[in-house]
């Protein structure tokens, strides 16, 4: 075939012809900053679909506020209503399944999930978590990170399997720790670098691009290295405007 028969031009113009978004629902438990992030890639055509409802197990949580700020569905489904975790995460299924997502993102969500409801998510379940994971899984991380001394920190966005904050990681980004830095300053490095990449992530995903299977993430059908796609302390530093501290 010749370039003759098949221009630039032709193949920038063609539109593929499914017309439906794809459909995110998000998790949340608190402030749901993360969330924020999504809903301003959305609303910037940046996102690659559309949040069609936010569930939260915290009926104060903030996010659920930014939910309906936004006019998303705000749904609350109190973890302390059900007799059990397997109970809760059967109801929870009901409620996310009602709104038939493409995807299901763990945005700050502080729930430990059962096994039933990550097989019937498999593959579909996106989580983002403070720290250059595999490292420092679980909870406190700032504080861990500090008091070993660590060099450097960051946030990963990966998908979910029943081994807790063990699944295949997607988009790291790094931070370089300095000797000013406290947990308060961490957290908020931490922040601002996850508002960077769950988008992306979440872009991927729903583009088609990102995918779950045997082997573990792929990216365009190429098998992604242990720790994902990697955005170094510097390039999130100077996306977000940081001083990183270099003399001019
Ligand atoms: C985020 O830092 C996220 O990584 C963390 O909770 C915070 C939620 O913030 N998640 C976990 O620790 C899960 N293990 P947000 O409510 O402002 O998005």
């Amino acid at each position: 075939m010749s370039n003759d028969q098949y221009s630039s031009d032709t193949l920038t113009d063609f539109t593929p012809e499914t017309t439906e978004p794809r459909r995110v629902v998000v998790l949340i438990s608190g402030n749901g900053s993360n969330l924020q992030a999504l809903i301003d890639a959305q609303s910037h055509g940046e996102l690659g679909g559309e949040i069609v409802a936010v569930i939260s197990n915290q009926p104060n949580a903030y996010g659920l506020k930014r939910a309906r700020d936004a006019g998303i569905d705000a749904v609350v489904l109190p973890h302390r209503e059900y007799e059990s975790r397997e109970a809760f995460d059967g109801a929870l299924i009901k409620v996310i399944e009602r709104h038939e997502p493409d995807l299901i993102v763990l945005a700050g969500f502080m729930r430990i999930l059962s096994p039933i409801f990550v097989q019937r998510f498999y593959g579909r379940l996106l989580n983002i978590h403070p720290s250059l994971l595999p490292a420092y899984q679980g909870l406190d991380t700032h504080a861990r990170v500090l008091a070993d001394g660590a060099k450097e920190h960051g946030a990963s966005v990966h998908f979910v399997t029943e081994e807790l904050d063990g699944g295949p990681v997607v988009i790291q980004a790094a931070l370089e720790i300095t000797e000013d830095d406290s947990v308060e300053t961490l957290k908020n490095k931490v922040h601002s670098r996850e508002h960077l990449i769950y988008p992306i992530a979440v872009k991927w995903f729903l583009e088609g691009r990102l995918r779950l299977g045997a082997e573990g993430a792929t990216f365009d059908g190429v098998p992604l290295p242990p720790q994902g796609m990697r955005m170094s302390h510097a390039d999130a530093a100077e996306e977000l405007d940081e001083d990183i501290g270099e003399e001019s």
